[in-house]
């Protein structure tokens, strides 16, 4: 059942040493294209890690060396403009990606296509884990990945058997994130108190990695202050300027 399938779901940090195939790769990217497309540009490129030299230093930039190096596949997930450009010089015709709305077709595909390779993934009994850290340095990812103007790496992707399987984590409750006919933030301070107490209860009982620690606070701690400053730069260089 695809429901239970996708309530399963843990990110998986730790794998045994066999590495996904070429043809299972490929099946996967195949069932991720089937995503749906804004406009059906298909605005994305996934970059996938063979060379070992290569692994090491995707490990290193994105500060994820275990988690790059003992995958048994290690994908990168870029947001890609740079085909659309040449399909329209087939017309000698250029494109303009270079406005906001542009970055989030892309972001957004991009992101669909590679969670469908993550519940594909899943439903063949892989493990996987997003690597945002990716964007730890995207400027040095993009040099050794050779990525083009107009392709930005938004995150990565780790696949593969997993050697050490972790709790679901519990989710918010679904009248915190669900709404009837307009938005609602009347109930948020009892949902979220209700949900500070599960998640310490899953923090302070779960097999690894414990710890005394409420969901709400955590947030506060990350979100106070900016993350990643310097993407906007970073996108502008690659030919995103939000114009
Ligand atoms: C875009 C994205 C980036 C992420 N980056 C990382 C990462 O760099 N390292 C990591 O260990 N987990 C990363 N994660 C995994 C999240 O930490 C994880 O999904 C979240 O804590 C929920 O846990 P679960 O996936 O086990 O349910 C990322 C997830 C997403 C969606």
């Amino acid at each position: 059942m695809v429901i239970d399938l996708l309530k399963s779901h843990a990110s998986v940090r730790s794998y045994t040493d066999e590495r996904l195939s070429i043809e299972t790769v490929r099946e996967l990217v195949s069932a991720g294209q089937h995503a749906a497309s804004s406009h059906f540009v298909q605005a994305y490129s996934v970059i996938h890690a063979t060379d070992e030299a290569v692994r090491e230093k995707l490990g290193e930039f994105s500060k994820n060396p275990h988690q790059f190096n003992g995958a048994g596949a290690a994908l990168i997930f870029c947001a890609d403009f740079h085909r659309l450009q040449a399909a329209a010089a087939m017309h000698d015709r250029s494109i303009d990606f270079t406005h906001a709305e542009a970055l989030l077709v892309g972001t957004i595909d991009v992101a669909l296509f590679a969670q469908n390779i993550a519940i594909a993934a899943e439903s063949k009994g892989y493990g996987i884990c997003y690597i945002g850290g990716v964007r730890n340095n995207p400027a040095d990812i993009s040099k050794l990945l050779k990525l083009p103007d107009g392709v930005v790496p938004m995150f990565g992707m780790t696949i593969g058997v997993p050697a050490k399987v972790n709790e679901v984590k519990p989710r918010l409750p679904v009248d915190a994130v669900l709404h009837e006919n307009m938005y609602d933030a009347s109930n948020f301070e009892e949902v979220l108190r209700e949900y500070d107490t599960t998640m310490t209860t899953y923090y302070e009982t779960r097999s690894s990695n414990q710890k005394l620690a409420g969901w709400t606070e955590q947030m506060a701690d990350f979100l106070e202050s900016p993350q990643r400053p310097y993407m906007k730069e970073f996108l502008r260089d690659q030919g995103f300027k939000f114009e």
